[in-house]
């Protein structure tokens, strides 16, 4: 029998078994906002996941609770909470993963930009934390609106002179996950079974589901295509118009995020062929971010995939993309350059 102190754990999105510690192996990870809607499952779920050694809660309310609660679940992560601004530098020395959920959500009526006067400030003052205490950490970036706070914390990071682009990701992983749920809905299959990647960003016409990319291989009439693309963009309103006032999507993002800050934790582990979708600094397209599908490693992103052949269809969703993440680009890098 192997000693009570490494036993086998298996996670539970991927299935994958790692041999824990007790908290004495694995990577150190950061939820910014942990106690949140989408903080505190997302909290839970990592404090579930076998690769997480010690797991750092921070927000300006309600930790000390979300951290007693969390730290009575027996699985190997070590959780430590940290309150208010004056704990910030301490939440994040020596992270190897901080991802950001912290920020206000939507309320029915309002679009992802309309949060960018409160967010983007929030996602400044993190971020500066982040090149303060822990520059080499990948940051995992979920505050909306994402095709905007992505380039503010490139800015951020440029300015104390610790950018990495392959440490930066917007998380765009719901938009993969809702794909895939509804294309296995109209399809008939089981939906941990479709993969559809999801490219451009994460707002409205931003979101370009590539339908004629789905894994497996199948053919999708006109009008599926159609029904398809516009549930996948409108995805988050239908959820922020069903909670009528109560936020937005907590539960799915929650899920998830721990699924892509799984994938991160997996490629710095220097497991092969981890591929997630993000939105990153990018080259492929004339646009300095954009999401397309990218291999995860020890050095975080280790490639970026160029889009593949679009159909017409996507092509033309493609330009309509581009138009509008040009500007929620050019918002964000303004917030901090002025
Ligand atoms: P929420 O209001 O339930 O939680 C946000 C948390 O952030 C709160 O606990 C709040 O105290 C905390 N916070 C506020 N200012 C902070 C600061 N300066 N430092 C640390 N923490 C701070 O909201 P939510 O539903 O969890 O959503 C959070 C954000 O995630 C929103 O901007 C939402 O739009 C976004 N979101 C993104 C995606 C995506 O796919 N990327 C999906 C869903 C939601
Ligand atoms: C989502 O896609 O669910 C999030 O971006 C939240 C929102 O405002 O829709």
């Amino acid at each position: 029998n192997p000693p009570t102190s490494q036993m086998e754990e298996v996670n539970l999105l991927t299935g994958s078994t790692c041999r824990s510690k007790g908290g004495s192996s694995g990577f150190k990870v950061a939820v910014l906002g942990a106690a949140g809607g989408i903080g505190q499952p997302l909290a839970m779920l990592l404090k579930m996941n076998p690769l997480v050694s010690v797991l750092h809660l921070y927000d300006v309310v309600n930790t000390p609770g979300v951290t007693a609660d969390i730290s009575h679940m027996n699985t190997g992560a070590v959780v430590r909470g940290f309150l208010g601004q004056q704990q910030l530098d301490s939440a994040l020395t020596g992270m190897d993963l901080v991802v950001i959920p912290a920020g206000v959500p939507r309320k029915p009526g309002m679009t992802r930009d309309d949060l960018f006067n409160i967010n983007a400030g929030i996602v400044r003052t993190l971020c500066e934390g982040v090149a303060k205490c822990c520059p080499h950490a990948i940051v995992n970036l979920i505050s909306n609106p994402v095709n905007s706070t992505v380039p503010i914390a490139a800015e951020v990071f440029k300015k104390a002179g610790t950018f990495d682009p392959k440490h930066l990701l917007g998380v765009t992983t719901l938009d993969v996950v809702r794909a895939n749920t509804f294309v296995a809905e109209v399809l008939g299959l089981d939906p941990r079974e479709v993969n559809v990647p999801v490219v451009g960003g994460h707002a409205g016409v931003t979101i370009l589901p590539l339908l004629s990319q789905v894994k497996p291989p199948c053919s999708l009439t006109s009008e599926e295509i159609s029904y398809l693309t516009d549930r996948i963009q409108n995805g988050g309103t239908e959820v922020v118009e069903a909670k009528a006032g109560a936020g937005s999507a907590t539960l799915s993002m929650a899920f998830a995020a721990a699924k892509f800050a799984d994938s991160c934790l997996r490629g710095l582990r220097g497991d092969a062929d981890v591929v997630e979708c993000s939105f990153v600094a990018s080259q492929v397209t004339e646009l300095p971010f954009f999401s397309s599908k990218v291999r995860l490693g020890r050095n975080g992103i280790e490639e970026i995939y160029s889009l593949g052949p679009l159909s017409e269809y996507e092509r033309a969703g493609l330009e309509k993309a581009k138009k509008e993440l040009v500007e929620s680009i050019q918002k964000g890098i303004a917030f901090i350059k002025k």
